[in-house]
């Protein structure tokens, strides 16, 4: 999956010949699953028309403040587009337009979203070749990199002029991967290793039996799944579920028993940075299992069960560096039932369930949590989807590189 699915951007386009190439960039963004606003400026229309990129972009295009056209016209609404962008990029970015970017000078609607945008802009240049090195244009260049902005080089080529040389704007495909590892390289957990486990594991009471429990695993993909769209290298061991995974760099390690599950849990421990333990393991399991499938004989059976090991714990005792994060599923005494199993398994932060919340629990869509931390803040958290509670874990292992970071 593309760093730039679900992405919003606004695409700028100036008045060069380039100007033709951006309907195959338009297409390139949307096959990546992004959301796409084109800007155009009056004179790039010469080159492409809006028609093509309004029907590419699946969106309406923006040129002028207010279509002259129509009497009932509304205000075309540039900071509402600089706002509603992940990023804004400018391609082809002429001379006159990067001379407009650095200095400010606003006179039409792309130039308008540039200066209210407050995301990240990025900017590809096209001329001819000896504008390209021209003093004036290296003097926007520099002014725009101070700015914050990116610059994607012009690559070096046949130009309009019929001239050979520096100036051509970069390849679609060469922008969208320059975009692509930029913003991945900009993730928040890039470099981090998380381990997380998920589902329920199933105890084996004969070749054909098993004690197990309800969880469908979902939090625990859930959380897979943004640590992963954060820039994190995922370790997912999952006991059995039908889940899976969109996103390759999330590698799942499928298990059945708790014993499995420890195993690979502790194989992985050592390298990674975070370790999330959604899983919901079975605390006990039975002493002795048959090798023969049990047979029904006496009118009652009992079975002998011996605990489990428990995993958290047991990463807990081990644990250097690791941010570590469990679960607590608690129907009375909530709090002081979770601080206590913070103290005891040496948690950094507990996610706690109660199950007298409605909505949350096994085989739900939505969950309500509330995280206590080490040093016992406690923050309760409205009901939400557990994608929405996946994130909010998420972006408390963020917040804890962050703080981290500025120590
Ligand atoms: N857990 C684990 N290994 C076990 C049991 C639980 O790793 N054998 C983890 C779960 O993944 C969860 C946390 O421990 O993150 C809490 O599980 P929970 O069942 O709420 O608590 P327990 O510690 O098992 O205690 P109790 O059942 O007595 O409440």
């Amino acid at each position: 999956m593309s760093v730039l699915s679900g992405k919003k951007i606004v695409l700028g386009i100036s008045g060069g010949i380039a100007a033709y190439k951006t309907a195959t960039l338009v297409r390139l963004f949307i096959k990546a699953g992004a959301h796409v606003q084109v800007i155009m400026t009056p004179a790039s229309k010469d080159f492409v028309t809006p028609l093509t990129l309004s029907t590419l972009s699946k969106n309406p295009v923006h040129s002028t403040f207010y279509n002259e056209d129509d009497e009932n016209a509304q205000w075309n609404n540039h900071v509402e587009l600089g706002l509603w962008a992940d990023f804004m990029l400018i391609a082809p970015a002429t001379a006159n337009t990067l001379s407009k970017m650095a200095n400010g000078n606003c006179d039409n609607l792309l130039i308008a979203t540039y200066l209210s945008a407050k995301c990240l802009v990025y900017f590809a240049p096209a001329m001819d070749l000896d504008m390209y090195k021209h003093p004036s244009t290296l003097a926007s260049f520099r002014a725009l990199k101070q700015f914050g902005n990116i610059m994607i080089p012009a690559e070096n080529g046949e130009l309009a002029s019929g001239l050979s040389g520096e100036g051509r704007m970069a390849e679609p495909e060469n922008i969208v991967a320059f975009l692509e590892k930029d913003i991945e390289s900009k993730l928040p957990l890039k470099g981090k290793k998380i381990l997380i486990t998920a589902g329920p594991t199933y105890e084996a009471l004969d070749p054909v039996r098993y004690i197990g429990n309800h969880s469908t695993g979902k939090m625990g993909f859930d959380i897979a799944e943004s640590a992963a769209n954060n820039g994190a290298e995922v370790i997912l061991i999952s006991g059995p579920t039908h889940l899976s995974s969109k996103n390759s760099s999330v590698k799942i390690v499928r298990v059945t028993s708790s014993q499995e599950m420890y195993e690979a849990c502790h194989s992985y421990y050592e390298s990674v940075d975070v370790a999330v333990c959604a899983a919901a393991v079975a605390d006990y399991k039975p002493k002795n299992i048959a090798t023969q499938k049990i047979k029904k004989s006496e009118a009652a059976f009992t079975i002998e069960l011996e605990k489990t090991k428990d995993i958290l714990a047991s990463l807990g005792q081990l644990k250097k560096n690791q941010y570590l994060i469990g679960f607590a599923l608690e129907t009375e005494n909530e709090i002081e039932n979770a601080i206590a199993k913070i103290q005891k398994k040496n948690l950094n932060l507990i996610v706690l369930n109660s199950l007298q919340d409605e909505g949350a629990g096994f085989g739900k869509e939505t969950n309500k949590v509330t995280f206590i931390s080490k040093d016992l803040s406690i923050e309760p958290m409205p009901l939400k989807s557990k994608e929405e509670v996946a994130t909010d874990i998420i972006n408390k292992i963020i917040a804890h590189y962050e703080i981290a970071t500025k120590k």
